[in-house]
């Protein structure tokens, strides 16, 4: 039977953002050929030029239109000539927000070959998933300033944590956690000895709902602690979930311990909408257009994606590929260190594919 063809919006954005999603795109499509689907894609130019150029983030209306398509695959957002945060909140969380693309799914995994900064730390060591709450927490921007630039200036920004977003997030772990069928144990990283409003929240509804799961072990730990277990024991881990905040820190420990910003990946999930995947590492203004980043982060989340629209055996293969590459090709991830160009490293995963 002929299968759908997948519509697929590609935002390449800023700075390295455009190289890798080329490598990412002419993996996806020697996928398509291998493993027999078929996808079509169309590119927005938002992004900080754009903003430049026009003044406009992302309009609404565009909203509406990357609605209609099965998937984003988005490069990186964040230009050296904008002043941070319009982008970021621009672009970037206007889509996770508006798409409400509630979980953060990060994989941390140490493929063979590639170097860890843990001491005596192997590949079974590090495989864990980070399933990070991506709508509300102090993301959501609540808050405000009073008397700003005065000795008296107030500044308040507000975790805002609700039943509803804490509930689909917790949920989604647990189902993610009994799907991946490894450990069966999910953590929740929370800081319930000082946030005491928002983590009790997260408290009971983390025991509620997991009674209902009742082959999946429960775990907790404190933020700060899981930061220590990271480094000292990455094995003890199999799913984390936590709120928006300590996951954006906790996922940026977990790039390091897996090698690097360099195969980080990222999925902004809605589970009954949208999704759009992302190499985690950002736009790297210092490497744009000199053909020396490392890709296989933007790679990684294009199989992530294919993952999302039931092309499990693209996705498979993609990752068995990049495993290969990192163990027999690249001697670092590292920009510039990996001993190929950004070209090369995606030609390398094409013609490595099983
Ligand atoms: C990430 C990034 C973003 C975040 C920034 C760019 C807004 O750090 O995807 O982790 O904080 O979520
Ligand atoms: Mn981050």
């Amino acid at each position: 039977m002929d299968k759908a063809t997948y519509k697929i919006a590609v935002i390449p954005g800023d700075g390295t953002g455009p190289e890798v999603v080329r490598e990412g795109l002419k993996v996806m499509t020697a996928a398509s050929e291998k493993y027999n689907f078929k996808f079509e894609t169309t590119t927005f130019d938002f992004g900080g030029d754009r903003y430049l150029r026009t003044g406009e983030t992302l309009p609404d209306s565009a909203v509406e239109e990357l609605k209609k398509f099965d998937a984003i695959y988005l490069g990186a957002i964040g230009h050296p000539d904008v002043k941070p945060g319009i982008l970021e909140r621009g672009i970037l969380l206007k889509l996770r927000f508006t798409l409400d693309q509630y979980i953060n799914l990060r994989p941390v995994k140490l493929y063979p070959g590639v170097d860890t900064p843990l001491k005596d730390k192997r590949p079974e060591d590090i495989d864990f998933v980070v399933v990070r709450e991506n709508t509300e927490g102090l993301y959501a921007g609540a808050g405000g300033v009073l008397k700003k630039g005065t000795p008296d200036e107030v500044a308040t920004q507000e975790s805002i944590n609700t039943r509803k977003g804490v509930e689909r997030c917790i949920r989604f772990a647990y189902n993610y956690c009994r799907k991946r069928n490894r450990k069966k144990t999910l953590t929740l990283c929370g800081k319930t000895n000082v946030l005491t409003y928002a983590f009790d929240l997260w408290e009971r509804t983390f025991h509620e709902v997991g009674a209902e799961y009742p082959d999946i072990k429960r775990d907790y730990a404190h933020v700060d602690a899981i930061c220590m277990w990271m480094v000292k024991n990455p094995e003890w881990f199999d799913v984390i979930v936590t709120d928006n905040m300590f996951g954006d820190i906790i996922t940026d420990l977990g790039a390091m311990i897996q090698g690097g910003m360099g195969i980080a990946a990222g999925g902004n999930i809605n589970p009954e909408g949208v999704s759009m995947f992302e190499p985690i590492g950002g736009s790297a203004p210092k490497y744009t257009g000199k053909n020396m980043i490392n890709p296989l982060a933007a790679i990684c989340a294009g199989a992530m994606l294919l993952e999302t629209l039931g092309e499990t055996e693209a996705a498979q293969k993609i990752e068995d590929s990049v495993a290969t590459v990192c163990s027999r090709h690249l001697k670092s991830l590292a920009a510039g260190k990996m001993g190929y160009t950004t070209t090369e490293v995606g030609d390398l995963v094409v013609a490595n594919l099983p």
